[in-house]
């Protein structure tokens, strides 16, 4: 089992596609964890994205992702670091495919509704950035058996 972050980001919130979203990870029999929306900061934003900061475009970026509430979620599966950026397509919903998150809801490179943590080193990081572990409700859904054979894990 592996967990990973998600971010529904500002224009996802504004646009109300927060529902459709998590709901395709639920779908996907992924499990939900951890949820909370609140607004990022600057300060957050920087540590956030720290290997972006010194981007040109970093400014544009930071003003999009505090210029509205987001929502922060630990998802968990198996390989969910990969299935999830699997699921959001490549980073611009220009090239992402059709039936990935972003190539179905987003014509931008920016404006891309969601983030998903890139590896495990990532995941671990921005988990512990948004999360405390208190706030972190692991369970086995009651359904496990009906979502893969006994021998995948
Ligand atoms: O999110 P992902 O890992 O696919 O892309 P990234 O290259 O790590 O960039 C992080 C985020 O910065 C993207 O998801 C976009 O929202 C934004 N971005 C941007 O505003 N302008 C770019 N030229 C590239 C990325
Ligand atoms: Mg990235």
């Amino acid at each position: 089992m592996q967990r990973t972050f998600i971010l529904l980001k500002p224009d996802c919130v504004q646009r109300r596609l927060m529902g459709r979203v998590i709901s395709r990870f639920e779908e996907k029999g992924l499990n939900i964890v951890a949820m909370k929306m609140l607004r990022i900061t600057p300060e957050l934003a920087k540590q956030h994205y720290a290997e972006h900061v010194e981007k040109s475009w970093y400014g544009a970026l930071e003003a999009f992702i505090t210029g509205g509430p987001v929502v922060a979620a630990i998802v968990e599966g198996l390989d969910a670091i990969r299935v999830v950026r699997n699921m959001l397509g490549a980073t611009s919903g220009l090239d992402a495919p059709a039936g990935t998150i972003r190539g179905d809801f987003s014509g931008s490179r920016q404006m891309n509704l969601v983030h998903g943590s890139d590896g495990p080193e990532a995941a671990e990081r921005e988990m512990a950035l948004y999360f405390e572990e208190s706030e972190i409700c692991g369970y086995q859904p009651t359904i496990t058996p009906w979502l893969r054979a006994s021998d995948e894990s």
